[in-house]
């Protein structure tokens, strides 16, 4: 009889394998001879034995896959910088970043083997190294960007437990151009002039929060970022979901979400899904109940677009998308011919792959636009010239009437307010690297391949504080994208990465961040109160600074 084993690569989340195997003989140890050298060995020097031959093996594959790049001439023995992995320092990202436009590490990193039989499960846990080559250059950030042949994304091991093994986004190639074009939609102008109204809600009452929140802790400064971070999680629930979802269960999300983050850590406790507690087991049952409440919202969406409701909302634009689909499809089926062919035609979904596909967007949005939001409070409130700038033109705007809410033409229009989002996106990038995985050996340069399974990550940052492109790159000065050429030195945009799968809302978030600070300059007064670590980058999947952002709002007159 045979066995069927099943591999389960957690190495990227993303390379399952299966296959069979016969079974093994039961007495194979006996027959294997061993040479006079080691015989009558005690255990243990067979074990200190085999631990060195892994070391060397270990050591002498680092140095051959490093070559000519930059990197330590040794690597820790077996586990590499893992312990720098579980907390991550920006300061070492920036040395690594200046050691070389092609820079490696080797990382401790693990395999799962799960074996099943007829009657037990064995479970048997390898541990191995991840090598991983980091770019700095801007051209070959590009490339690897641009080269779905060789490099695809590759998130952490955990990461299909969290968004959902079937998710859109660990599609590749024709599949995910063809799922992605069907979502693309869901993000022009016309779609996101509808998202506006809810928005400007949803920012109305937070603003009402932050300032109950100050006078509640007596006026005296309190960490905003958990505040920053449950503003963007209501605004992306209500942006993708209007009224479908209760004020509970985004309450709930936002309070609960950062687990699901947490989870993601590039390097987890082998098996720490399965041990009620730890970490990636809570991230997973947080992102089990937000994939139920997403589901059931799905369901009403369908309900309520079938009355020919109008669309208000992301889920509700994507099922007007599907229906219009399917009646295209029955008119063609039933032989009419003068039948117009919607602008999207789509498949129809279920209400699980709805729930998992807003999942992904929510994933998506919800560190770097926090990340992008904190930054953009404790920046305004220490450069009160761009904030008075800021305020006047947004006045200007609304005609003289700070209560006039913001629709597109006007967001559009306001100059000053998007050069200063875009410098806030360049000044702090939220997401200073996406790491690929290569699919195969990778010439990414002409004396350098990056061998096939190894991480390449091209970063982002770099590109942006680059100092012949931007001068005095760590100053925040919004006056480079009005009268310098910051507008025009496209290929260092890299805020929302590059290629098939680049950021599907790089037109939605400078949009709803300008709607954001805007709403706010016309409404609130707001103090940061400077320490020690404000100016400290803290990396928790994105930057923070290291204090929370320590503010006190109160209500403009
Ligand atoms: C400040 C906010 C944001 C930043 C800086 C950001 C940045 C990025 C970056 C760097 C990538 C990877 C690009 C690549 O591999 O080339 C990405 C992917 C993605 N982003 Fe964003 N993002 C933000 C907000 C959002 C929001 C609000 C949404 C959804 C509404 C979103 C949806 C996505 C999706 C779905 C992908 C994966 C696309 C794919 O694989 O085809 N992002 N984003």
């Amino acid at each position: 009889m045979k066995s069927s084993i099943t591999v389960a690569s957690m190495s990227a989340g993303l390379d399952n394998v299966s296959f069979s195997q016969p079974n093994l003989p039961q007495s194979w140890h006996s027959q294997i001879t061993l040479p006079a050298i080691v015989e009558g060995w005690f255990t243990w020097q067979y074990a200190v034995t085999f631990i060195l031959v892994v070391i060397v093996y270990d050591q002498v594959m680092y140095i051959k896959r490093k070559g000519s790049i930059a990197g330590p001439a040794f690597k820790i023995p077996l586990m590499g910088p893992f312990l720098q992995a579980l907390d991550p320092k920006f300061d070492s990202y920036l040395a690594q970043w200046a050691s070389g436009p092609l820079s490696c590490v080797s990382v401790f990193h693990k395999y799962v083997v799960v074996s099943l039989h007829t009657q037990s499960v064995q479970l048997l846990t390898f541990f191995y190294n991840r090598f991983v080559v980091l770019t700095s250059d801007r051209d070959l950030a590009h490339k690897v960007f641009k080269s779905p042949a060789y490099a695809e994304p590759c998130l952490v091991p955990v990461a299909k437990d969290i968004i959902g093994h079937k998710a859109w986004v660990f599609l590749q190639g024709r599949d995910h151009a063809e799922y992605r074009r069907g979502l693309a939609p869901l993000f022009t102008n016309k779609a996101m002039a509808t998202y506006l109204p809810v928005q400007e809600k949803v920012l109305a009452d937070y603003f009402d929060k932050f300032v109950a929140a100050s006078e509640a802790n007596k006026n005296k400064s309190m960490p905003f970022m958990t505040l920053f971070r449950e503003i963007n999680c209501a605004l992306s629930c209500r942006t993708f979901f209007g009224d479908y979802i209760s004020q509970d269960a985004i309450k709930k999300i936002s309070d609960d979400y950062y687990l699901a983050t947490a989870a993601l850590e590039l390097v987890n406790v082998p098996l720490s899904i399965y041990i009620p507690g730890t970490k990636v087991w809570r991230g997973k049952r947080v992102a089990d109940a937000v994939h139920v409440e997403f589901a059931k919202c799905a369901a009403a969406c369908k309900a309520k677009m079938a009355t020919g409701a109008k669309p208000t909302c992301t889920v509700d634009h994507w099922v007007r998308h599907m229906m219009e689909s399917k009646q295209y499809r029955e008119k063609i089926a039933a032989g009419e011919t003068d039948v117009e062919r919607p602008p999207n035609l789509i498949r129809e979904f279920t209400n699980k792959e709805i729930g998992e596909t807003l999942f992904t967007f929510l994933f998506a949005s919800q560190d770097a636009s926090s990340s992008a939001t904190t930054w953009l409070f404790q920046i305004l409130a220490q450069r009160p010239d761009v904030l008075n700038e800021l305020r006047q033109e947004n006045l200007d705007a609304r005609g003289g009437d700070k209560n006039k809410p913001f629709d597109q033409p006007m967001l559009e229009s306001l100059t000053y307010t998007n050069a200063v989002v875009k410098e806030l996106l360049r000044h702090r990038p939220p997401v200073i690297f996406v790491p690929y995985l290569a699919t195969k050996d990778f010439p990414v340069t002409s004396n350098y391949t990056v061998p096939k399974g190894s991480m390449i990550i091209p970063s982002c940052y770099p590109a942006l504080h680059d100092p012949q492109v931007s001068p005095e790159p760590d100053v925040f000065d919004p006056d480079r994208w009005i009268t310098g050429d910051a507008e025009s030195k496209t290929k260092n945009w890299l805020v929302f990465g590059a290629g098939p799968h680049d950021c599907l809302a790089r037109r939605y978030v400078p949009l709803s961040m300008a709607g954001m600070i805007g709403k706010a300059a016309m409404e609130l007064d707001w103090k940061h109160y400077e320490t020690e670590l404000s100016e400290e980058i803290k990396v928790f999947a994105t930057l923070f600074p290291m204090d929370g952002c320590p503010l006190v709002f109160t209500k403009r007159a």
